[in-house]
């Protein structure tokens, strides 16, 4: 028979899970509409090969709730294999998670949730598997800002079969207020961001994963296909090092209170597993084994070892010609010792990258943040661009494409806070690869706004695997209202100028399709025809097979 707890009971476990026995017939049966008390959907994430991550946040305002929680193998819950009770409150803004045990791996779970008898949407999830595994797809995601447009991409992925999990490379809400980036079509839209103001304390940033939980699409996509997640820099604030962040200001308090705030928030609002220390929610990696087939290890290069940013606004003024930039290349930017993982981070990476090559797997993932790929920006000296910085009152983008202009000039790197700013980083992350046997990287990074399909190289051309990277799933390029000629012209520039740039696009938003067996890799990059209303079209603009031959990676 099953054991309800009584209130004073189940209070006692706030924050932990209460698992009761478990019959068929006891669940509740009746899948209903998103009720008031589930306006945030449900969602799963963070898995292994016996337990996953289930999560919902109560709505409704109470001094504490004892929620039900059901883990079946079918969707009408005839089939029972865990249930329990948790109890939640204010001090975790009512948001609920479970880690559901005892699972049997590479199996599809069914699991919803129950409070005072309203009965949340039914989320669909699944272990990983072990052994031979013969297909992984995986959806990569990355950008998801909410004043820019709806989260149709997230709706595409939902409705995608072939998806087994959901990567998020980060940036899954940004900190801005109603007056910043996106704030203009956030205001046409009536997807102004909440609260208003730039996000700061721990109310701010919960509210603000809420209001980014109550798009369609996202809660779609959080129902139907379980999320590994990792943070890029919005979560907390742009641009920020293990010091400091460049959208972070003296007048905005301590930075590691804000921090704080930041990650306590994510561990409340997305499936992931809570730190053994929840002092140490920075140090947030993993890895995850699909069988015989891949291993995904996520990476953390924000908040526990990245150097600061090096900034072309402080640089870029004193610099007249060739020379001097070649100078400052070498001497600032190139510099020893620019850290972008921690020790730790490191250390884990090694190991588990020698692991996944002795025991066999075919494939090794990287989950990055910003792309790896060496690129050094485009001469731009062509009456296209010009013509634009000449006669154009959009003074952001003006001010975007001259300092471009004279980094292709002076052959600079064009992002100095993705890997390229970071070339010392970049080697030792290479060497560590090298040095596990694992020079066959398949890293798949976010942030940038623009596709992208890279060849890796280490310093001594010694080839290090390929690169996937993902546009926005509605965050715009920087120079979008440049025009697409403008930015389709760039792209191609781009791709001459560089090696290592195979293709890249940044005029459409969407996410990355990777299918994965044990003869190859096929990705397809998908896009949203639109994100400004909740009409849209789903469409492959391009793809790529990928091979892996001796471990070396090359496109077919
Ligand atoms: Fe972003």
């Amino acid at each position: 028979m099953t054991k309800k707890l009584t209130r004073r009971e189940a209070l006692k476990v706030v924050s932990k899970s209460v698992i009761l026995p478990v019959s068929g017939t006891q669940l509740l049966a009746k899948p209903s509409k998103l009720s008031p008390q589930f306006m945030h959907g449900v969602a799963s994430g963070d898995p292994d090969q016996s337990s996953v991550v289930i999560w919902t946040r109560v709505s409704t305002v109470d001094e504490s709730i004892i929620v039900n929680w059901f883990v079946a193998t079918d969707a009408a819950f005839t089939q029972g294999v865990k249930r329990g009770q948790f109890a939640t409150d204010k001090s975790r803004d009512y948001t609920v998670k479970i880690v559901a045990t005892d699972l049997e791996p590479g199996v599809t779970y069914f699991y919803k949730f129950e409070v005072k008898g309203a009965i949340s949407p039914i989320g669909q999830t699944k272990t990983l598997p072990t052994g031979h595994v013969e297909q992984l797809g995986l959806a990569i995601a990355t950008c998801s800002n909410y004043p820019f447009g709806y989260f149709n991409a997230y709706d595409a992925i939902a409705k995608d079969p072939t998806i087994d999990m959901v990567v998020h490379l980060g940036d899954y809400i940004y900190e801005y207020s109603t007056d910043g980036y996106g704030g203009e079509t956030g205001k046409r839209l009536g997807r102004n961001h909440l609260p208003s103001h730039e996000i700061l304390s721990l109310d701010d940033y919960r509210m603000r994963h809420a209001q980014y939980k109550t798009d369609k699409g996202s809660i779609a996509m959080h129902a139907r296909h379980p999320l590994i997640v990792i943070w890029d820099d919005h979560e907390t604030a742009n641009n920020p090092w293990k010091e400091g962040a460049l959208n972070h200001q003296a007048n905005e308090g301590d930075w590691y209170a804000r921090r704080a705030a930041s990650l306590q928030a994510y561990y409340e609002w997305l499936p992931i597993r809570d730190p053994a220390n929840s002092k140490d929610r920075s140090k947030y990696w993993r890895h995850y084994k699909f069988g015989d087939l891949a291993s995904l290890i996520t990476l953390e290069s924000r908040h526990t070892g990245r150097n600061k940013q090096i900034s072309y606004d402080e640089h870029l003024p004193t610099i007249k010609n060739k020379e001097q930039a070649k100078q400052f290349l070498h001497d600032v930017i190139e510099a020893p010792n620019r850290n972008m993982l921690s020790e730790e981070m490191q250390a884990f990476l090694k190991t588990e990258l020698k692991e996944s090559v002795s025991s066999g797997r075919k494939w090794r993932i990287i989950g990055n943040q910003s792309v790896i790929a060496k690129s050094i920006a485009p001469n731009l000296d062509e009456p296209v661009f010009s013509d634009f910085i000449n006669t154009s009152s959009d003074d952001y983008t003006k001010k975007s494409l001259e300092q471009r202009t004279q980094l292709g000039k002076f052959e600079l790197p064009s992002d100095l806070d993705s890997w390229s700013g970071y070339p010392d980083a970049r080697e030792r992350f290479y060497q560590i690869a090298k040095d596990a046997g694992a020079n066959d990287l398949l890293v798949v990074s976010g942030d940038s706004h623009s596709y992208w399909q890279n060849v890796l190289f280490d310093a001594n051309e010694q080839s290090m695997g390929v690169e996937l990277g993902s546009t926005g799933i509605s965050s715009p390029r920087s120079i979008m209202s440049a025009g697409a000629d403008i930015m389709k012209r760039y792209d191609e520039l781009n791709t001459a100028k560089n090696k290592e740039i195979v293709w890249s696009d940044g005029r459409h938003r969407g996410f990355i399709r990777l299918q994965i067996n044990h003869s190859g890799a096929h990705a397809d990059y998908m896009t949203v025809s639109n994100v400004e209303t909740l009409k849209y079209n789903s469409k492959i603009i391009h793809s790529v097979n990928i091979v892996n031959t001796e471990g070396s990676l090359t496109y077919k």
